[in-house]
């Protein structure tokens, strides 16, 4: 069976002092509080080493929130799979919307960044979701499809079992106004059908898919509670312990 996920993806924030106390305070939580699910923390390239030093033998796994697409070499400011795994990072947001958006990710180049971590027995977290006016326009759906298909659909069936999807629609991140629950039922429901058509039923029924968008203490519990979604992929709300605490608790 699948694995239930939530995962903090902190943006470019905090400092390294407020990185330091809030992966303890998470640390903190789940050695009191052991769960079978997944828990993994996403901070800045640059506290990467420190999350992942103190996570060593924690329940709690650590993220980047990109990857080079190149295995080595003259890329100045980029970071390889090989680097991340070198650091006991296990996972890699990739396809992030504002990573599309910002620095022009295509899907051609995202899948080259999927081959490059799981190459290095890094688990992607592959990001993917419609602009409000492909929504509006009915096109949601395609869209979605497009993306998988041009960045993720090329693996075999067993890379594709190291992967975890997050369905992020662009307009609810960051801006206060969620998918509803049905809205993302419906759209994972779709993805999880695309993957078994592609593949079979059972990578279909064994692949995580996250939810990501608004997503807080006060609505987790009812976009978790769909049979399709499987724990978010939480930004703002994963900056403060308390807050993602209460998330993790709604898995
Ligand atoms: P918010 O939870 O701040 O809307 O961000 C979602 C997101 O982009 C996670 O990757």
């Amino acid at each position: 069976m699948r694995t239930k996920i939530v995962a903090g993806n902190w943006k470019m924030n905090l400092t390294f002092e407020q990185a330091d106390d809030l992966v303890n305070e998470i640390l903190d939580y789940l050695k009191d509080n052991p769960t079978e699910n997944g828990v993994i923390v996403c901070p800045p390239a640059c506290y990467l080493e420190l999350a992942s030093d103190l996570a060593f033998e924690s329940e709690m796994f650590v993220g980047a929130q990109n990857i080079s697409q190149h295995a080595s070499g003259a890329y100045t400011g980029e970071i390889s799979a090989a680097m991340l795994l070198s650091m006991d990072v296990n996972y890699a947001i990739i396809g992030h919307s504002e990573r599309r958006k910002y620095f022009g990710e295509s899907n051609e180049m995202l899948a080259a960044k999927v081959d490059q971590a799981l190459k290095h027995e890094i688990s992607p977290i592959f990001c993917c979701g419609e602009q409000l006016a492909e929504r509006q326009q009915g096109n949601h759906f395609d869209v979605v499809k497009n993306q998988l298909q041009e960045s993720v659909f090329h693996l075999d069936k067993v890379d594709f079992g190291n992967l975890i999807i997050a369905y992020e629609p662009v307009w609810a991140i960051g801006t206060g106004e969620n998918a509803t629950p049905e809205q993302a039922q419906e759209m994972h429901s779709y993805i999880r059908s695309l993957i078994r058509d592609k593949y079979n039923e059972e990578v279909a029924e064994n692949t995580t898919i996250l939810y990501g968008g608004s997503c807080n203490p006060k609505n987790a519990k009812e976009l978790f509670a769909n049979p399709d979604v499987d724990g978010g992929l939480i930004g703002g709300a994963s900056l403060k312990s308390d807050d993602f605490i209460k998330i993790i608790e709604a898995l």
